[in-house]
């Protein structure tokens, strides 16, 4: 259940790490209320299948190979939706996902580095390539990818859990500033949500175990947060900014 938001009717977003999991099921929620879409990703052959999917459900959708930690290429994605779509409405910038358990004796400098730049550098110059051209129409709502582990300690690697934690304060301070140019920012923060990835990482007697330590007793799927992107997105929460969901079944941490 995704509900209905007819006035994303019309607009256009950009969704970072739209090639899977998460950010292709925002993507599909998206366009499934009209948006037009571009999805964006390392992996043209995902990015073009998610396409092909949201074209053949009647939306409408483009890709954009890009890595996210290169403002170049993010700049590239900028005028390339500007030529297809025009101006971008609402930013996901959703890509990252390094959360890999390591003891940290054992993170290395070019992890930690490689963590940062992929899970909290990415989306400071995700904004960047969109935000002159929102700061020029006075509009645009933007959705920052937090997790679980950057809201408490977790088994994922210190980098990924202090990147998260840096993207909730990003959020904020984005929010805070760009309010009064009409730009809302807000940021969803998953437990865990089982993707294709996490799926085939973890055995499903583990999943079971994780499922039973959310208050709703399962796991995630990746519906779950488009459905409150959806909802961060749309004129539905024109009052909310700065906001961080936690997207957990229940396993909040504030
Ligand atoms: N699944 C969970 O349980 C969970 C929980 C909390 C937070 N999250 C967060 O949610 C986001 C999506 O996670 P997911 O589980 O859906 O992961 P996923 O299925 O592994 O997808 C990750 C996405 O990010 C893209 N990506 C990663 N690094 C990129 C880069 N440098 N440049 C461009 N694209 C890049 C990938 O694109 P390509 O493969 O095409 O490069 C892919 O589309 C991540 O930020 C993750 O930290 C996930």
């Amino acid at each position: 259940m995704t509900g209905n938001y007819s006035d994303l009717k019309g607009r256009t977003a950009v969704v970072t790490g739209g090639s899977r999991g998460i950010g292709a099921q925002t993507a599909r929620a998206l366009a499934a209320q009209g948006v037009s879409v571009c999805v964006v990703g390392r992996d043209e052959q995902a990015l073009a299948g998610v396409v092909a999917e949201i074209t053949a459900a009647g939306g409408a959708a483009m890709a954009a190979v890009a890595d996210v930690t290169d403002a170049g290429a993010l700049d590239g994605v900028r005028g390339a939706v500007a030529e297809r779509f025009g101006p971008v409405d609402v930013l996901a910038a959703f890509a990252g996902g390094q959360g890999f358990p390591v003891p940290t004796a054992e993170l290395t400098e070019q992890r930690w580095r490689e963590v940062l730049e992929s899970d909290l550098t990415s989306v400071f110059l995700t904004v960047q390539a969109f935000l002159p051209a929102m700061l020029e129409r006075g509009s645009g709502s933007i959705l920052t990818m937090s997790s679980a582990a950057g809201r408490q300690p977790s088994g994922a690697n210190l980098a990924y859990g202090v990147a998260n934690a840096g993207v909730v304060m990003l959020t904020r301070h984005l929010a805070t500033e760009l309010g009064p140019r009409g730009i809302r920012v807000n940021c969803l923060a998953p437990s865990a949500i089982l993707t294709e990835r996490v799926g085939s990482r973890m055995p499903e007697e583990v999943q079971a175990k994780v499922a039973a330590t959310h208050p709703l007793g399962r796991l995630g799927v990746p519906q779950d947060v488009a459905s409150a992107a959806l909802f961060l997105a749309s004129d539905a929460a024109g009052w909310l900014t700065g906001l961080t969901v936690d997207v957990a079944g229940g396993r909040i941490t504030n």
